[in-house]
């Protein structure tokens, strides 16, 4: 799994800066970019799992693929304005990347506005041209989120780990929670789970607050699994710790 998180040939990475590594973020960067991998590559084919006019589960299918892409966009704000203003001005070598990934980054914005309300549509009434429409918007977004993802982890990561504190990556991981229902944010966490290996789902977990750690073990694990087993008829849930 971790072999996506590779440099292909031409790439080249921000120059790291002297001094020792101050924070994790590359390893949990790796973590949450691994669900959007999953979850965009899914999308088409979720869309395309409702049959025209079957509101039932395209009502229920949008609704998830809207808080993922909520997550998406959150994820990428709070890089913006918790990451990337910091590694300019405490690495200005880096620059050309940071301008790089903001690009990218606005990039996906783009692609997420333009998709909302065609998802909106598709989600309330499972109309047959909206859903394809969806479906190709999604494999546009997918191929985008593949090397912005990637390039992101092998090319900038390296760096921020040298200038971001533990503290400050925390602040940066946390950010946006709030807006979240705490529903979402539990049953979430079984998704990011279960497209890790077993050490860094162990990892995570100690990562996240006390209170979605006992929620998931709670409740969390449950609704992940009957949400997998409703998104995915048939297919065997992967398990998670
Ligand atoms: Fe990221």
């Amino acid at each position: 799994m971790s072999d996506f998180f590779a440099m292909e040939p031409g790439e080249v990475a921000a120059p790291v800066p002297d001094g020792p590594i101050l924070c994790s973020g590359t390893a949990g960067m790796r973590r949450v970019h691994r669900v959007f991998l999953w979850a965009y590559d899914e999308a088409p084919g979720l869309v395309r799992s409702a049959a025209p006019g079957d509101t039932e589960r395209s009502t229920y299918v949008g609704a998830v693929l809207a808080n993922i892409d909520k997550v998406l966009h959150v994820h990428h704000e709070s890089e913006d304005q918790l990451m990337y203003p910091q590694l300019r001005e405490r690495a200005p070598a880096c620059a050309l990347h940071v301008d790089q990934m903001l690009a990218q980054h606005a990039e996906v914005k783009v692609m997420l506005d333009d998709l909302a309300p065609i998802r909106d549509r598709w989600t309330a009434t499972a109309d047959q041209e909206a859903g394809e429409d969806l479906a190709r918007r999604y494999e546009t977004l997918s191929a985008t989120l593949k090397a912005h993802l990637r390039r992101e982890v092998t090319e900038v990561m390296p760096a921020v780990d040298r200038v971001l504190t533990v503290e400050e990556f925390d602040k940066l991981s946390e950010h946006g929670f709030d807006e979240f229902e705490k529903k979402v944010v539990i049953a979430y966490l079984g998704m990011i789970l279960a497209v890790n290996p077993i050490e860094d789902q162990r990892e995570f977990l100690k990562e996240v607050p006390a209170f979605a750690r006992l929620a998931y073990r709670l409740v969390g694990k449950r609704m992940y699994r009957k949400q997998y087993a409703t998104l995915f008829p048939g297919r065997p849930i992967p398990e998670t710790i």
